[in-house]
């Protein structure tokens, strides 16, 4: 059952005209987005090959900085991938680019770091021998009301999220292929976004955030096995063991989702987002009130956390 006849994303964010003149960070400039450009050789755009970390900013702090750091080392150390910088040095990159914006509050950062620019347009990592590229875009960023009122659709699709030995789900790699096919495939289905199975069939994430379903009083989500470690997932999970809301990380299927009483969705960008369907299936009565309250308890938690 439908709820709303335009598509929404999880990222929908409420239009600023402010961020039609931001300044980008590129490799220590901060300049106009006009100007802000990497080589066409560079590693991230021929290949993909590299990582990055969403990140928001509220009160002059980002929140969650050291997680989303951990997380950002912790794949560029997998992939071989040298920062050159340290978590205080990024953290300074971060700070220079919002005080050039003016920035402060209700801000959403994309981090991204490739392996660079290539001396020859092939895959080989070592042909990138200028250093790694960072650029840093920060944009005035509030998700819209609609997402929290009526809920976002999600459709099961044929693409699943693999095993790590095949491209790690944990890595926040420039490369969304995956998760890419996974989106178009839930927009052919007349979904607004995709609800990704793992290899062995059980409900797994969708393709930008982590699920979560609640049934009869208990939170579920999966085992974490093939989903993004996500610092809100953490949250959440952290926040419902603090407030004695039961929690478990397991496998489920389909079954269990459809006959959820409710179900969400988390990321950096939209903290809990209510999910009305799956595949045409309305879930729960629309009443929600386990997501509510974590949704307050998460908010309480950036506002502790920010201030
Ligand atoms: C595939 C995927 N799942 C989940 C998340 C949410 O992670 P976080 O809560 O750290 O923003 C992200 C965000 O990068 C993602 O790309």
């Amino acid at each position: 059952m439908d709820t709303h006849d335009t598509a929404l994303t999880t990222h929908d964010a409420e239009q600023d005209a402010r961020n039609r003149d931001i300044r980008i960070y590129v490799n220590g400039d901060i300049v106009h987005r006009n100007e802000a450009k990497v080589s066409v050789y560079d590693s991230g755009f021929m290949l993909g090959d590299g990582i990055w970390e969403g990140l928001r900013l509220y009160n002059g702090k980002w929140a969650f900085f050291d997680e989303h750091m951990d997380r950002f080392f912790n794949s560029c150390k997998t992939i071989s991938l040298d920062v050159g910088m340290t978590k205080p040095e990024v953290l300074d990159a971060l700070c220079r680019t919002a005080a050039a914006n003016g920035m402060t509050h209700d801000v959403h950062c994309r981090l991204m770091l490739s392996r660079g620019v290539k001396d020859k347009p092939f895959q080989h990592p070592s042909l990138s021998r200028s250093g790694p590229t960072m650029v840093i875009i920060m944009e005035h960023s509030k998700p819209v009301e609609t997402l929290a009122r009526e809920g976002i659709r999600l459709a099961t699709v044929p693409q699943v999220r693999g095993l790590p030995m095949s491209q790690d789900p944990k890595l926040n790699s420039h490369s969304k292929l995956n998760c890419i096919i996974a989106c178009l495939q839930a927009e052919a289905a007349g979904a607004d976004e995709a609800l990704m199975l793992d290899p062995n069939g059980f409900v797994n994430t969708t393709n930008a955030c982590n699920f979560f379903i609640v049934r009869r009083g208990e939170v579920w989500t999966s085992t974490g096995d093939y989903c993004m470690n996500g610092v809100t997932r953490q949250k959440v999970i952290d926040l419902c063991r603090e407030n004695n809301i039961p929690i478990l990380e397991k496998n489920f299927s389909l079954f269990e989702a459809y006959g959820a009483d409710e179900a969400f969705l988390t990321g950096t960008f939209g903290a809990q987002t209510p999910v009305a369907s799956i595949d045409g299936k309305q879930i729960g009565d629309k009443s929600r009130p386990i997501t509510e309250r974590i949704r307050h308890l998460y908010k309480l938690l950036v506002q502790r956390e920010t201030t």
